[in-house]
C-alpha cells in the first residue's frame, strides 16, 4: 500500500461507516489463538509432581509435568497483602528466557506466609491466611481451587485447558534460531526431544508454527510456537466486566458463538460497535461479580490474547431460570473464563475481593492509582484536527470569551508541526508559538500538542538523528532500523522499552529543547499502538526486536512505555514541580499512573454517543478513571441534536474534549444558532461549577484507587438491577448520571438505586425514592442529574472563562439530606497544579456533616498547610424542614444567618453565611 493511498484511506469516510474487517485478524486467522481454542476441556495432561514441592516462609514451588512431552512447568504460588493470590507458570528450564512483563507493578508486592494444612498423594491444602481461605492443589491432573470455608470462589485449570507452548528447536533444522545453546532440559529430555518430533509431526509450519502469513505479511517466527492458556471457574457468577478496551456492552458476552475478546493494541479504522474486536489499548483485568461478592483477575501479560467467556446461564430467559429453580433443575450458575497469550508467561493475580473497592484498592496494590490531574484538565477541552494557525488559535480562543463560554485547554492536532516533525512547529503557520502560548496563558487558559511516536526519517530533522545515532530504534529481524509509515511517511519507531530511550526522550520537553514552548503547553500521545499503516493489522510486524525481546512480546506495552516517558518529561522540564497532563489513545495496565485516555476515533452517530459510557466504565474499572471520548464524534457531522447531546454527556464524563476529524465542518459550539450555543453554553458552565466535585473525586481516585465514573453495581453490589445497566453512571457515590443518548428523545427512564436512598434531581430538587425506575420527561435543555440524599457536594457557581480564573471564588454547598436528616461530604482544595499537596501537605480536607440540624466543617488534615481566599457564600439544603433561627458558630463566636425556605420543595436556602472554606464552623439550624 503506498502511503498516499494508505493516508487517503485513513482520511477517506462516506455516510457508512464500518471497519474493514479484512484487515484485522479473527481468532481463526491467528495461529496460536486458533491452536489453542481447538484444544478440548477434560483432557488435561498436566500433573503437579509433590515431592518438588519447596516451601518458603510466602514462596510456594512446585513441578507439573506435562504427561504427554514431558516437559516440566515451574509453579510459584504467592499470597499476597490484601488478599491477593498470584500463580505464576513458567517453562522450568526454557530454552531462552521468556518474557515477563516489567514496569507495570509499583513494586515488589509484599508478601505473606503461606502454610501447608494437609498433603497426600492426591494434592495438597494451603492455607491462604485471611477468613478461613484455602488454596486447594490437585496432583493429577493439576488443578488448583480457591475457597472460603465451604464455598468455592474460583479454579484454575479445572476445565483442564491449561498449555503452555514450551520454546523448542526447530524440526527440519535442528539448530537453534537465536544462536541459544541448548541446555539439558529435563531428565526427560529425550523422550521430550521424542514427543517434540511427534508434535512437529515431520511437518514444518503446519498451524503456523514457525511461520504465519495474514494478507501479504509474513511473521517469521524464529522462537516457533510459544503461546501459553489457563482457565479460570467463577461459581455463582453471571456478570464479568473489565477487560477493555473494547467497543461493547459493560456486561461482557458469552463468546462460544464467535470471537473470543481480543486484547492487542490497534488502530482500528471506523471501528465497529458491540463486538469483541481489539482496539486501542489494552488492560487485561476482568472482574466478576454476584450480590455476594467481588473478585479480579489480573492477567500480566503484553502479548495478543484472547479472552474466552462462557456461562451456563447464558441465552437462559428469566423466566427460564425461574422455571429451572420451579422445577428444582437449576444448577449454580457459572462463568467459564479462558485467557490466551502468544509468549511470556503465566503470571497472574486472584484479587479476592470481596467488595467492589477492596477490588479496586487489591488492583491499585498492583499497578498504583490515577494521576491526580492539573485541575484545569477536568475543565472543557477545545481540540480539533486541524486549527489551522495561530489565527485560527486566536479566533477560537476570543469565540469562547465573546460567548461567554468557558474552555482551558486548546488543542494542536499534526498540522501544526513542521512536515510532522514532533517537537517542532509549522514555520509559516505556527510562526510565533510563544507568542501565542502567552496570549491564551494571559487568560489563564492552556494548550495541548500532539506528539506521536513515529519519527520521520530524515537527515535534516534533530529528533531523528539522535535517535539514530544512540541507537534508539526497534530493529527489524535482520537488525536494521525498523521503518513503518504513518503521518510524516517513513518512520522510524523509538524504542521505548528501553529505559535509556524514555530518559532521552523526556529530556526532549524541557524548555531550551523543545522549542517555542511555555510552561502551559502540555501533551497528547497518539497512535502509539504503535499504528503502522503499512504494517501487519497496521501495527509493527510481532518479529521487531526491542533489545532482548520481539515485538511479540511487549507490543501492548508500546503505548504505555510512551505516555509514561512524556509525562516524565512534563515533570522533569518543571524541575518535578508541576503535575503533567498527558492523553494517551493506547493504554496497558498501569497506565492511569500516566495521564488520561480517550477512546479514539469514534463517529457522530448516536450508537457511538451511547457505547462512550460502557466504554469509559470499563476503563474506569480496571484502574483508568481519566477516560472521555470524543465529543460530537471524531468521524462525519453530527446533527445539532446530536452535538447538544453530546456536550450534556460528555459534561459529565471524566475527561471532557471536542474533537473533530480534518474533513469535518467546523463546530465550535457557537455555529449552530443562539439557541444551540445556549444549551452548550449551560452544560459547560454546569461542568465548571461543579469542578470542586471533580477534583475531590481525582483526589480520591488518586489516593486510594476508586474509580470516578462508577456503574451503579459498585455502589449497590447487592442490587441485581443494576448489573447490566449502561446507560447511566454514578460520579462518586454521589451523583448519578442518565444522559439522553437517543435521537428526538422526550423522556428517559432512570433507574434510581437504593431501597434505603432517596436522590435530588439537581436542577429541580425534586426528591424521588430510591429503588425504581423513573420516567424523566425530557427536553433538550435535559441532562438528569441527581444527587444522593445523604451528600454534600460543594460547586462554585460563579463561572468564569477558565478554571484558574475561578480560583479564589466562593463555594456554594447542596447539603441532600437522606431520610434520617443526615448528610456529609468533603472539601479538598490546593494549589491546583504542583505536587506541594503531596511533598509539602499543602491543602485543605475538610468533612462536612449535617447531623441534629446543625452543619460541621472539620479538619481532616489538622498539620496541613494550605491558605484560601474561597468563602461559602450560599448553602443550599435540600429535604429540610424550616428552622426558626440559623446561627453560624466559627471562631467562638455566633451570628445570625439569614435565610430562606421554599415549603414546596423543603429547600432551605443560607444566604452568606461567609466562613472561610478552610476554617472550622459550625451552621445550627434551631
Ligand atoms: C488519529 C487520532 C485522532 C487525530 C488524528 C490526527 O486518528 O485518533 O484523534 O485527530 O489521528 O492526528
Amino acid at each position: 500500500m503506498g502511503l498516499l493511498f494508505g493516508i487517503c484511506i485513513y482520511l477517506l469516510f462516506g455516510s457508512t461507516l464500518a471497519v474493514d474487517r479484512g484487515n484485522f485478524k479473527t481468532c481463526d486467522q491467528s495461529a496460536f489463538c486458533k491452536r489453542q481454542r481447538a484444544m478440548k476441556p477434560g483432557q488435561s495432561p498436566y500433573r503437579a509432581l509433590l515431592d518438588t514441592l519447596e516451601l518458603s516462609d510466602s514462596r510456594l514451588t512446585l513441578q507439573l509435568i506435562n504427561d504427554n512431552n514431558k516437559v516440566h512447568l515451574l509453579l510459584e504460588l504467592y499470597r499476597l497483602q490484601g488478599n491477593i493470590t498470584r500463580v505464576k507458570i513458567n517453562e522450568l528450564k526454557p530454552l531462552k528466557p521468556r518474557y515477563e512483563v516489567p514496569d507495570v507493578l509499583v513494586g515488589d508486592p509484599s508478601t505473606q506466609p503461606l502454610s501447608v494444612l494437609s498433603k497426600d498423594d492426591n494434592g495438597m491444602v494451603l492455607s491462604l491466611g485471611a477468613e478461613s481461605q484455602r488454596l486447594i492443589v490437585s496432583a493429577r491432573p493439576f488443578r488448583l481451587d480457591i475457597m472460603e470455608g465451604p464455598e468455592l470462589l474460583l479454579s484454575l485449570n479445572s476445565r483442564g485447558l491449561l498449555a503452555f507452548e514450551h520454546l523448542r528447536l526447530r524440526k527440519d533444522t535442528q539448530a537453534d534460531p537465536e544462536g541459544a545453546e541448548v541446555k539439558e532440559n529435563t531428565d526427560g529430555e529425550e523422550q521430550q526431544d521424542e514427543e517434540k518430533k511427534e508434535e512437529d509431526g515431520g511437518k514444518d509450519n503446519e498451524d503456523g508454527l514457525w511461520e504465519e502469513t495474514f494478507k501479504s505479511h509474513t511473521d517469521s517466527k524464529p522462537n516457533g510456537p510459544t503461546s501459553i492458556s489457563l482457565d479460570f471457574s467463577l461459581p455463582g457468577v453471571e456478570h464479568v466486566y473489565g477487560i477493555p478496551e473494547h467497543a461493547d456492552s459493560l456486561k461482557l458476552k458469552t463468546t462460544d458463538a464467535g470471537d473470543p475478546y481480543r486484547l492487542y493494541n490497534l488502530d482500528v479504522f471506523q471501528y465497529e460497535l458491540y463486538n469483541p474486536m481489539a482496539l486501542y489499548g489494552s488492560v487485561p483485568v476482568m472482574l466478576a461479580h454476584n450480590a455476594q461478592r467481588t473478585m479480579g483477575i489480573f492477567w500480566l501479560n503484553a502479548a495478543e490474547t484472547w479472552v474466552d467467556i462462557s456461562s451456563n446461564t447464558a441465552g437462559k430467559t428469566v423466566f427460564g431460570k425461574m422455571l429451572d429453580f420451579v422445577q428444582g433443575s437449576s444448577e449454580t450458575p457459572q462463568t467459564d473464563v479462558r485467557w490466551i497469550s502468544e509468549s511470556g508467561i503465566i503470571d497472574v493475580f486472584i484479587m479476592l475481593g470481596p467488595k467492589p473497592s477492596d477490588v479496586f484498592t487489591q488492583y491499585a496494590s498492583l499497578t498504583g492509582t490515577q494521576a491526580f490531574p492539573p485541575q484545569a484538565a477536568l475543565a472543557y477541552h477545545q481540540c480539533r484536527w486541524n486549527y489551522n494557525d495561530q489565527d485560527d488559535v486566536k479566533a477560537v480562543d476570543q469565540g469562547f470569551d465573546e460567548h461567554d463560554i468557558p474552555y482551558d485547554f486548546i488543542w494542536l492536532d499534526i498540522e501544526h508541526t513542521d512536515g510532522k516533525r514532533y517537537f517542532t512547529w509549522d514555520p509559516h503557520k505556527f510562526s510565533q508559538p510563544k507568542e501565542m502560548l502567552q496570549n491564551i496563558m494571559d487568560k489563564r487558559r492552556k494548550m495541548v500538542t500532539i506528539v506521536d511516536p513515529h519519527i520521520k526519517i530524515d537527515s535534516g530533522y534533530k529528533i531523528h538523528n539522535e535517535i539514530s545515532a544512540k541507537n534508539f530504534y526497534v530493529k527489524n529481524k535482520d537488525g536494521r532500523d525498523y521503518e513503518g509509515w504513518c503521518w510524516p511517511g517513513n518512520a522510524g519507531y523509538p524504542d521505548f522499552t528501553n529505559p535509556e530511550m524514555r530518559a532521552w526522550w523526556a529530556s526532549m520537553f524541557a524548555y531550551d529543547q523543545y522549542e517555542g514552548t511555555l510552561e502551559n503547553l502540555y501533551t497528547w500521545n497518539d497512535m502509539n499502538e504503535p499504528s503502522v499503516f503499512n504494517g501487519p493489522e497496521v501495527s509493527m510486524y510481532k518479529d521487531a526486536v526491542h533489545g532482548n525481546w520481539e515485538h511479540r512480546d511487549v507490543h501492548n506495552l508500546y503505548g504505555f512505555y510512551v505516555q509514561m516517558a512524556t509525562a516524565e518529561g512534563l515533570v522533569q522540564r518543571s524541575g518535578g514541580t508541576e503535575r503533567p497532563f498527558v492523553l494517551t489513545r493506547s493504554v496497558f495496565a498501569g497506565s492511569q499512573r500516566f495521564g488520561a485516555v480517550w477512546t479514539g476515533d469514534n463517529a457522530a452517530e448516536w450508537d457511538h454517543l451511547k457505547i462512550s459510557i460502557p466504554m469509559c466504565l470499563s476503563l474506569s474499572l480496571v484502574g483508568l478513571s481519566f477516560c472521555g471520548a470524543d465529543v460530537g464524534g471524531f468521524f462525519k457531522n453530527p446533527s445539532t441534536e446530536l452535538l447538544v447531546r453530546w456536550y450534556q454527556t460528555g459534561a459529565y464524563q471524566p475527561f471532557f474534549r471536542a474533537h473533530a476529524h480534518l474533513d469535518t465542518t467546523r463546530r465550535e459550539p457557537w455555529l449552530f444558532g443562539p439557541e444551540n450555543t445556549a444549551l452548550m453554553r449551560d452544560v459547560v458552565r454546569q461542568r465548571y461549577a461543579l469542578l470542586p466535585y471533580w477534583y475531590q473525586q481525582f483526589y480520591h481516585a488518586y489516593k486510594s484507587g476508586q474509580p470516578v465514573m462508577r456503574p451503579l453495581w459498585v455502589e449497590y453490589p447487592k442490587d441485581a438491577a443494576t448489573f447490566t445497566i449502561d446507560d447511566e453512571f454514578l460520579i462518586g457515590r454521589d451523583l448519578l448520571v442518565h444522559p439522553v443518548t437517543e435521537e428526538g428523545a422526550r423522556g428517559v427512564t432512570a433507574y434510581l438505586p437504593g431501597t434505603d436512598e432517596v436522590w435530588y434531581d439537581v436542577h429541580t430538587f425534586q426528591k424521588h425514592s430510591g429503588a425504581q425506575n423513573l420516567y424523566i420527561p425530557v427536553t433538550m435543555s435535559s441532562i438528569p442529574v441527581f444527587q444522593r440524599g445523604g451528600s454534600i457536594i460543594p460547586r462554585k457557581v460563579r463561572v468564569r472563562r477558565s478554571s484558574a480564573c475561578m480560583e479564589n471564588d466562593p463555594y456554594t454547598l447542596y447539603v441532600a439530606l437522606s431520610p434520617e436528616g443526615i448528610a456529609e461530604g468533603e472539601l479538598y482544595i490546593d494549589d491546583g497544579h504542583t505536587f506541594d499537596f503531596q511533598t509539602k501537605k499543602q491543602f485543605i480536607h475538610r468533612s462536612l456533616t449535617f447531623a441534629h440540624n446543625s452543619l460541621t466543617s472539620r479538619n481532616l488534615c489538622p498539620e496541613c498547610k494550605f491558605f484560601t481566599k474561597s468563602w461559602i457564600e450560599k448553602v443550599f439544603i435540600l429535604g429540610a424542614k424550616k428552622p426558626n433561627k440559623v446561627v453560624l458558630q466559627t471562631d467562638g463566636q455566633a451570628t445570625a444567618v439569614e435565610f430562606e425556605f421554599d415549603a414546596s420543595l423543603a429547600l432551605l436556602t443560607l444566604r452568606k453565611p461567609g466562613m472561610n472554606a478552610g476554617a472550622d464552623w459550625t451552621v445550627l439550624l434551631q
